[in-house]
């Protein structure tokens, strides 16, 4: 183990300076060349890239790709997609093009509403808060118009507030609870401020009410941040066709096998927590890939999506299956809060031409597509699941990482792609073939 010794001082180097002290870290000067490869070749572009985060040395490039033939509600799409994981793109543009003749991806928002929360403690009779309530959300309103005015110009802003008592949980608890429309942004910045300046003024409200006397004009506020998790930011994407239509999906299953294989795979995901986490997963593939692509945070939305999974006190699927009467219907129903205004969205160049490539959408129409790649990627994973399995695709599509990791030259790709065409594709199968067409070109 290294000697501990603090750094200081880091954030203030130069990038130059940061690598250097790195490759002495490492004892590898030769790295710097390496990694500063990777620096975009237009400063300006380099210099928006380095301050978006803190002490930046390089880019991590991830690959960027486009599946075509999203059919959400009638229109058509051409989905950025960044993700490194091979075959999700493939999965979810085959899905796309499955569904392009049979209606494609039905999109409805249920709702658009992100919550916030200020965490208090407080001691005194809580059924005050029930006269007081009314003053205290005037007094809210009144003064964050400073920050409300411009969300409410665009048909947005905070929407209402409660408090909860959360003294059964913790004693003194208790939440002011606000809802709010961010309208095509994401939110967060707008949120937190306006919770900031609510917890000020919780704090006046309490010291100045009449409703209050003696320890209750006191309040300790906690903190004073949004919460991800949005159950009432809602989208649902409905896939629906009749069950004939899967006669020719696979070679060995008739429509009604697969169907059937189909439906209990999603009923498994909705009674195993082993199989809901990795069924969701799937969704997550498609969904954080264009979350990524027009630059949201795809940590959140993950975050807020597997709470919403298990909102009924068991992890379970996102998706939801009804067969009846030769109709196939398949429901996916996802909390979404994403934006297609402020935040890197406008200002990643990489992330503007997303939005292009869609349209430039608002953030619900950003909501449906997003939650209709989800849909694509998890319809595309059950099928190869429930007939020929995910690996004979997956490790076609592994094929070139494999190749790029045993170096292997244009012209040996060219070849192994040829014969893996026809041949089961894994690590050491790869090596196998690589050394024989190795030996056989020094023989010659
Ligand atoms: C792999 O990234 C995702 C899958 O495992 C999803 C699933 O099993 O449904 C294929």
């Amino acid at each position: 183990m290294k000697n501990k010794s603090l750094i200081t001082g880091f954030s203030k180097l130069s990038k130059d300076d940061k690598l250097k002290f790195i490759s002495e870290w490492l004892k590898d000067t030769e790295l710097i060349h390496e990694i500063k490869s990777f620096w975009h070749n237009d400063v300006k572009v380099q210099k928006l890239l380095d301050e978006f985060s803190e002490n930046t040395i390089t880019n991590f490039p991830i690959p960027f790709g486009v599946a075509p033939n999203f059919l959400i509600n009638d229109k058509e799409y051409l989905v950025p997609m960044v993700i490194e994981e091979s075959s999700v793109i493939a999965a979810a543009a085959n899905s796309a093009k499955f569904w392009f003749d049979k209606g494609g991806f039905q999109a409805e928002i249920l709702g658009t509403k992100k919550i916030g929360q200020v965490h208090f403690l407080w001691k005194g009779d809580a059924r005050k808060f029930e006269f007081a309530l009314k003053d205290l959300k005037e007094k809210l309103i009144r003064e964050t118009y400073h920050i409300n005015a411009n969300m409410k110009k665009r048909g947005g802003g905070i929407l209402d507030f409660e408090i909860v008592d959360m003294t059964h949980a913790m004693p003194d608890y208790y939440q002011l609870k606000a809802t709010f429309d961010t309208r095509d942004s994401m939110g967060a910045n707008f949120i937190n401020s306006c919770l900031e300046e609510f917890a000020f003024i919780l704090k006046d409200f309490f010291s100045e009410s009449e409703y209050f006397t003696g320890s209750e004009k006191e309040c300790t506020v906690i903190m004073s941040i949004l919460s991800n998790y949005t159950p009432e930011c809602l989208v649902n994407i409905k896939l629906e066709t009749e069950v004939e239509n899967f006669a020719h999906i696979d070679n060995e299953l008739t429509a009604e096998q697969f169907v059937d294989k189909f439906e209990k795979a999603v009923r498994i995901a909705q009674v195993d927590v082993h199989r809901a986490t990795t069924h969701n997963k799937g969704i997550f593939n498609g969904i954080d890939s264009i979350a990524l692509a027009t630059g949201n945070d795809f940590r959140a939305i993950e975050a807020c999506g597997h709470t919403y999974a298990a909102r009924d006190g068991q992890y379970k699927s996102l998706t939801d299956i009804e067969i009846r009467n030769g109709i196939f219907t398949y429901n996916l129903t996802v909390p979404l809060a994403l934006g297609t205004v402020g935040g890197l969205t406008s200002l990643h160049p990489l992330a503007k031409f997303s939005l292009r490539l869609l349209d430039n959408p608002e953030a619900e129409e950003l909501m449906k597509i997003t939650a209709a790649v989800g849909m694509a990627n998890n319809f595309g994973a059950l099928k190869s699941l429930v007939t020929k399995g995910i690996q004979k695709g997956h490790m076609k599509m592994h094929l070139m990482n494999i190749l790029n990791s045993l170096k292997a030259s244009d012209a040996e790709k060219k070849q192994a792609v040829e014969y893996f065409k026809h041949h089961k594709v894994s690590y050491s199968s790869v090596q196998g073939f690589l050394e024989k067409i190795r030996v056989i070109s020094v023989n010659k």
